[in-house]
């Protein structure tokens, strides 16, 4: 029987069978577990516009992103004082319309707002005059420096349908996926402490993993939590199949002691 410190026998006491057979389950479960955590980054990484993966992909995805741009927010809270009202009009209907690039220097319009830029702007907003002050101001010389502070970022959560489509598939697989992996490490000869810190961390990252997609709903600031709770289940569960691993090909030292189906542990060497 097993001592008080651990759940199991250990996994080592298996035949040979079993122990080849579950060590190939568990390297797939391993692989899987990597392929997530990379399909994750790919699917979300564009998901705030920009390509680096971070925090706000996860809140463009849960709960939805609405920053007006810089350029925008500079003109509306007044700024400079000395532009005339229609052409501050002109640049905050570009500036909320899908065509920025295109009427960027279009004549079609009253005044182009390339010119009102260049006229109203250029005094101050010079790399040259940056230097000269030693307040660097966003430059506005060229399209680039405008474009990097035109655009405003509104992205949309993921719909509602589609999130409950993503917790009907998740919750239900991960949690058995979970519940599989606790019942291998119960029977490692592992001391009982650590599995069960590695079952806590893992199955309430899940929770917190599933439950913050939802909750992001109201606040973004869930975003934190789905990702620490997703590492967490996914860290607490890797290390939980490496000792299911290690006990199933680590030779023990009671192995002279039969265990309680009688087997000899010589026969599978
Ligand atoms: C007289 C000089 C001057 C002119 C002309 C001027 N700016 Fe500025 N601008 C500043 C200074 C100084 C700041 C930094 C302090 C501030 O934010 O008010 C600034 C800041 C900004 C910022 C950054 C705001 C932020 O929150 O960081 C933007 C965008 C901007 N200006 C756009 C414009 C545009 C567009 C025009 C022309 C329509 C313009 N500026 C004309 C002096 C000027």
């Amino acid at each position: 029987m097993a001592g008080s410190h651990t759940v199991g026998n250990g996994l080592h006491t298996q035949p040979i069978g079993i122990r080849l057979g579950l060590t190939g389950l568990v390297l797939v479960l391993l692989g899987g577990l990597a392929a997530s955590a990379s399909h994750l980054v790919n699917h979300y990484a564009n998901r705030d516009e920009r390509p680096e993966f971070t925090l706000d992909d996860i809140k463009g995805a849960y709960h939805g992103i609405n920053t007006p741009s810089l350029l925008n927010s500079a003109l509306e809270r007044g700024h400079p004082a000395e532009l005339p009202a229609a052409e501050k009009q002109i640049l905050l209907d570009w500036l909320a319309g899908t065509r920025i690039v295109e009427d960027y220097d279009s004549l079609d319009l009253e005044i182009p707002p390339a010119e009102i830029i260049a006229s109203r702007c250029l005094d101050c907003h010079t790399r040259q005059t940056g230097a000269e002050t030693g307040t660097p101001l966003p430059p506005l010389e060229y399209f680039d420096d405008i474009k990097s502070i035109a655009f405003s970022r509104e992205i949309r959560a993921t719909p509602d349908t589609v999130l409950t489509m993503s917790t009907h598939a998740h919750a239900l697989s991960m949690s058995i996926q979970g519940i599989v992996v606790v019942a291998l490490a119960l029977l490692t000869r592992w001391p009982v402490r650590t599995i069960s810190l590695l079952v806590a961390v893992m199955g309430l990252g899940l929770l917190g993993d599933i439950g913050g997609w939802w909750l992001a709903r109201f606040s973004p600031s869930w975003a934190l939590c789905i990702v620490i709770s997703g590492v967490g289940y996914s860290i607490g569960q890797a290390i939980l199949l490496a000792l299911v691993l290690a006990d199933l090909w680590w030779p023990s030292r009671a192995e002279s002691k039969p265990n309680s189906k009688g087997q000899s542990n010589k026969e599978d060497r």
